[in-house]
């Protein structure tokens, strides 16, 4: 996997076995891109796959070379690393910086490079890391301008075992007047032709993450969050692939950006078919002020490449996500069965009741109880006492968090527990005693969403409240689990303690802080098994799998309405980080009622749970969900770690179907669902994917017959008649078991 770097010609070639990025110094000091796809045989000298604009060809470009010089270079038609506005090129550039004068030009030439082994931390900000240093290789190219004193880093870490490879940029001040960043892009990548889909993930509360297709036109094409949070709305990634990929075969670029706040990401054909993409913190509500001496380091950019289609690179991204990005001790740990007593409950609960929920639950088979909303201050439902971490109410828990975590204990199960420790609601002990440590501007009435204000998390003394505030409960008491919810996008973005000039970085510092007391967190009680949440699957990015290993991926437990989501969010995380509950029905968010197996069977493809008030099930269904159960912690290790298929797109039909599969392929779980539709139907089969095509598999329910992988992944799994008698609520469902059969 080395990064090789040519004196003579300026050339830079990043290559593993799989991808090359090959970059080059031009004439004007500036980096641009000579090819980024498959791997290619190096040789000395790629400068021929330079298109840079000739004058006479494009008679409406200035060039950037000197006058008198020979040869034509305009910035319009050159591909490049990182583009600058104002200098001939009109596409979008990937940074916009201001000096004190308000000259917004600037030239940034190569000035340096370093190659070293592995790759260095980011200061601040989750980022993919190497465990030992053969398995990356970095390359940091220092550019300067030299009329500021300014300093731009670009920064490449490709992967040995992975087609991916990471970027970041850094700003550094080392001029003597101040400079305003007002665009950051984490990267920037010219692609020479524009015969592209985009594919990205798009939704809202209770649909997040949903599929989205469409064909990359001249114009721009962008997405993002301006919610001060990744969002629900659009996730933080993008994917480019050629028209006829499919999930098997075809050509795949990925961007995913390792960060929880606002974010932009497009794509941008030009009018000559050639393609920009970049992705960063979006610039609305963004300027960061240098001054002399000051440095800024922009969030991680992940960038796969593949031709194995979609599925090729969202293994990709599964793969080095749950490895190299996810941390601690529960990165390969098998994870508890949760109960949680949320949709049971809500926040008026009972000791009583929670501990008969918990009791029934270690009954079934479950691990872990928590605790959600409601145990603190004087919260009985969402209109107080957030802010207030700490037990007031002994009637409604009598020996506090300490007797309940006890309690559960002595019933064999582990503890969780709840916090939301960005919010804060107006009737709260903590508001009335801090009322400026919420987000607000002076004068104007703050907006309120779910009762609650955000609470400054840019302030120091903001996070150290909170710090010792969760120490103290998570220390007073014997705690395995948190939940760290966040129920509200940021409004009125402003600090009361921010200094002048600095306002603009209220956004991008809310989210250090909430980073910065995870960290302090996770290293305190390194424990601990947090799992992120934002009303559900609002903050679902890969940053926040950096501190929390798992995360809540949506509130809406509808079975129907999680294969959806939990099919979008696999295009980018994998399952050892998305929980899935079995809830209760009519469901909560939806009101429709689905057979327990068909709830059982998509929640275990995920992190799976209960999320009710498991009394009430009858005989029947207690024996099903135990099975269940048992069901999922027999193969808990292989839906974590192994390697996902999606094989049939709810998106584009009545039905959908993954699998997982372990390394040696001797093993695979397969989901199919069938969406309620219209009676007499058509045969329906599955196409497996991932298995060995030679060797011979045993398929549950399909017993007294072999069948081989090819067969399996070319003819196809058949349904039968089972697939046209619809279940309870008109769906059908099942789970088959392939094993490798045993001689
Ligand atoms: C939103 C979460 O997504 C739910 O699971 C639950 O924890 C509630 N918040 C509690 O307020």
């Amino acid at each position: 996997m080395p990064i090789i770097f040519s004196k003579e010609t300026g050339e830079f070639h990043l290559y593993n076995q799989d991808v090359s990025y090959i970059m080059q110094i031009l004439k004007n000091g500036q980096i641009g891109s000579l090819y980024y796809g498959r791997r290619i045989r190096h040789r000395e000298d790629f400068g021929h796959l330079l298109e840079g604009g000739i004058s006479a060809g494009h008679p409406r470009s200035m060039s950037a070379y000197e006058e008198g010089d020979a040869s034509f270079l305009s910035m319009q038609h050159t591909k490049q690393e990182y583009p600058c506005a104002g200098r001939g090129d009109f596409r979008e550039p990937a940074f916009v910086l201001e000096a004190a004068n308000e000259n917004r030009i600037f030239d940034f030439r190569y000035e340096s490079h370093e190659i070293f082994a592995g790759k260095k931390k980011l200061e601040g900000l989750p980022a993919v890391y190497t465990q030992d240093d053969g398995e990356a290789q970095t390359l940091e190219i220092a550019l300067r301008d030299t009329l500021s004193g300014m300093r731009c880093i670009l920064s490449y870490s490709i992967f040995r075992d992975f087609p991916a490879i990471a970027r970041s940029v850094r700003f550094c001040n080392d001029g003597t007047e101040r400079c305003i960043l007002r665009r950051v892009m984490s990267a920037s990548v010219d692609l020479p032709d524009s015969d592209y889909e985009l594919l990205y993930l798009t939704g809202a509360w209770a649909r997040e993450r949903h599929v989205k297709n469409l064909k990359l036109e001249e114009g721009l094409h962008r997405i993002g969050s301006t919610r001060g949070s990744s969002s629900g709305e659009y996730n933080p990634f993008l994917a480019l692939k050629r028209p006829g990929t499919d999930e098997m075969s075809g050509e795949v670029l990925g961007f995913s950006l390792i960060y929880s706040g606002n974010h932009l990401e497009q794509a941008e054909a030009d009018t000559f078919g050639t393609a920009r993409v970049q992705l960063g913190i979006h610039p609305a509500w963004f300027d960061w002020e240098l001054a002399p001496g000051e440095t800024f380091q922009s969030p991680e950019a992940v960038l796969v490449y593949t031709r194995d289609g979609l599925n090729g690179m969202s293994q990709t991204y599964h793969e080095l996500y749950r490895t190299h990005l996810a941390r601690g001790v529960w990165r390969d740990r098998e994870r508890p069965l949760v109960i949680n007593n949320w949709e049971a409950t809500g926040a008026a609960f009972t000791e009583d009741k929670v501990l008969e929920i918990a009791r029934r639950g270690k009954e079934l088979g479950l691990e872990l109880f928590v605790l959600d909303d409601g145990w603190f201050g004087e919260r009985d439902d969402d209109t107080k006492g957030l802010g207030d971490w700490y037990v007031t109410n002994k009637e409604k828990l009598p020996g506090g968090i300490e007797g309940l975590s006890e309690k559960i204990h002595a019933m064999g199960m582990r503890f969780g527990l709840w916090f939301e420790p960005e919010m804060v609601n107006p009737d709260s002990d903590l508001y009335r005693a801090h009322p400026d440590w919420i987000l607000y501007a002076p004068g104007h009435r703050p907006l309120l969403s779910r009762y609650q204000y955000v609470l400054d998390f840019s302030r120091r003394e903001v996070r150290d409240y909170l710090y010792e505030k969760m120490e103290t409960a998570l220390s007073n008491a014997s705690v395995d689990y948190v939940k760290w919810d966040m129920n509200r996008y940021l409004t009125e973005c402003y600090s009361a303690a921010a200094p002048a000039g600095q306002q603009g970085q209220v956004m991008h510092r809310y989210v250090l802080g909430v980073y910065e007391l995870y960290e302090r967190l996770i290293g305190r009680f390194p424990n601990i098994l947090f799992e992120s949440c934002s009303a559900g699957g609002a903050r679902f990015d890969p940053g926040m799998l950096y501190y929390a290993p798992q995360a809540w991926t949506s509130d809406d437990t509808d079975a129907l309405e999680r294969i959806l989501i939990q099919y979008g969010t696999s295009y980018v995380y994998p399952l050892s980080m998305m929980a899935a509950h079995v809830s209760d029905v009519p469901n909560m968010q939806t009101g429709r009622v689905t057979p327990l197996s068909l709830r059982g069977n998509v929640a275990m493809f995920g992190m799976f749970g209960c999320e009710m008030d498991l009394n009430t099930l009858d005989e029947k269904e207690c024996l099903l969900l135990k099975r269940q159960i048992a069901f999922v912690k027999r193969y808990r290790e292989l839906v974590m770690k192994g390697k996902f298929y999606r094989l049939k797109s709810p998106f584009a039909g009545d039905e959908a179907a993954w699998m997982v599969v372990n390394d040696n392929q001797s093993e695979a779980l397969v989901g199919y669902y069938l969406f309620p539709g219209s009676p007499n139907g058509s045969w329906r089969r599955i196409r497996l994917a991932g298995l060995s095509p030679e060797k011979e598999y045993t398929v549950s329910g399909r017993e007294g017959r072999t069948f081989f992988g090819d067969e399996l992944m070319n003819a196809g799994l058949l349904l039968g008649e089972e697939a046209l008698i619809p279940q309870e609520g008109g769906c059908f469902s099942k789970i088959f078991v392939v094993s490798e059969k045993e001689n």
